[in-house]
């Protein structure tokens, strides 16, 4: 990990080693927080921050979901982040790591009056599945763990305790030689990759699932609204892991996964095992937007 100069800490410049928290830190032992990932790109106006509005908001929609009263606002929270970018000197693309956490003061799991507080790091990070990935695709394995049923998990949050189950589907594949896990939902339809959303591309047809076991994914809204605007047929709906096998594309998206081609689900090879037209397609009109050469979504940046 590529080390930045500051950590903003609730309204604070922090120098990284000593961005730290106490041992009973409340959300290190309970897992009730709250937390983004968002990238910002260099444009050829310098980095510029892809849909901030929209990642903070889901940060504030996640706090409320799990009863935590955050202590800065959106307005807030959005010119931090624009000022831990400022306040760093980058000279390529950043992920953005806000969280909002419960701290020292209270344990038991009644965590009502437990202090909050907000920190949003930053750091130079290039691609989460690997240039080669981001290329020619990669290995995923349907994962033996459910992704987390709704009925008990709170899905719609990024919260910190959803993403235990996203790490042990995540090292089983990686144990079984996978790059990448794809969870099923509990009736066994594809729910999301351990930290992505999914699609794929049958007989021209762009296929995702309704984000009734996924989160809200803001890549997926970006794809499916770049998709749209090429004329590409869409069908949100459910799909079988046999589905998949049989597919003439598949893709991951994610803010840290972009949009990655997957070349083979559980040894089948998809498609000619490399990556598809459509989605190369997406991956292309994706890397216009956030870098700044597709004017027309210009809205969706921040200018650092
Ligand atoms: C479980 C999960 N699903 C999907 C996504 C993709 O969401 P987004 O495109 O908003 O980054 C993420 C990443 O945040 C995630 O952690």
């Amino acid at each position: 990990m590529k080390k930045a100069e500051y950590i903003w800490m609730d309204g604070e410049f922090v120098s990284w080693d000593e961005a730290k928290v106490h041992i009973l830190t409340h959300t290190l032992h309970y897992g009730n927080g709250v937390f983004e990932g968002t990238r910002a790109y260099m444009t050829d106006k310098g980095l510029a921050i892809f849909r901030l509005k929209e990642h903070t908001k889901r940060l504030l929609d996640s706090a409320k979901i799990t009863m935590i009263k955050p202590n800065f606002n959106q307005e807030e929270l959005e010119k931090a982040q624009i000022e831990i970018l400022r306040k760093n000197h980058f000279e390529s693309n950043v992920y953005i790591r806000p969280i909002i956490y419960l701290g020292y003061g209270v344990m038991g799991l009644y965590h009502v009056n437990a202090p909050v507080h907000t920190a949003i790091a930053a750091w130079e990070w290039g691609s989460y599945l690997g240039d080669e990935g981001l290329k020619n695709g990669i290995r995923v394995k349907i994962s033996s763990f459910v992704r987390s049923p709704v009925k008990s998990t709170m899905g719609k949050a990024k919260a910190v305790a959803n993403y235990l189950n996203s790490q042990m589907a995540k090292f089983e594949a990686l144990e079984c030689g996978y790059e990448e896990a794809l969870l099923l939902d509990e009736e066994g339809f594809i729910a999301e990759g351990s930290g992505e959303c999914f699609f794929i591309v049958r007989d021209k047809v762009l296929i995702t699932p309704p984000n009734d076991n996924s989160l809200e994914s803001i890549t997926q809204k970006t794809v499916l609204e770049l998709a749209k605007s090429m004329g590409i047929e869409i069908e949100r709906r459910r799909i079988t892991r046999d589905e998949v096998y049989i597919a003439d594309e598949a893709f991951f998206t994610g803010t840290a996964a972009e949009v990655t081609p997957i070349r083979e689900v559980d040894a089948r090879v998809i498609g000619d095992g490399k990556r598809g037209e459509i989605t190369k397609k997406l991956q292309d009109a994706y890397f216009d937007v956030v870098h700044g050469r597709d004017k027309k979504y210009e809205h969706y940046l921040t200018y650092v």
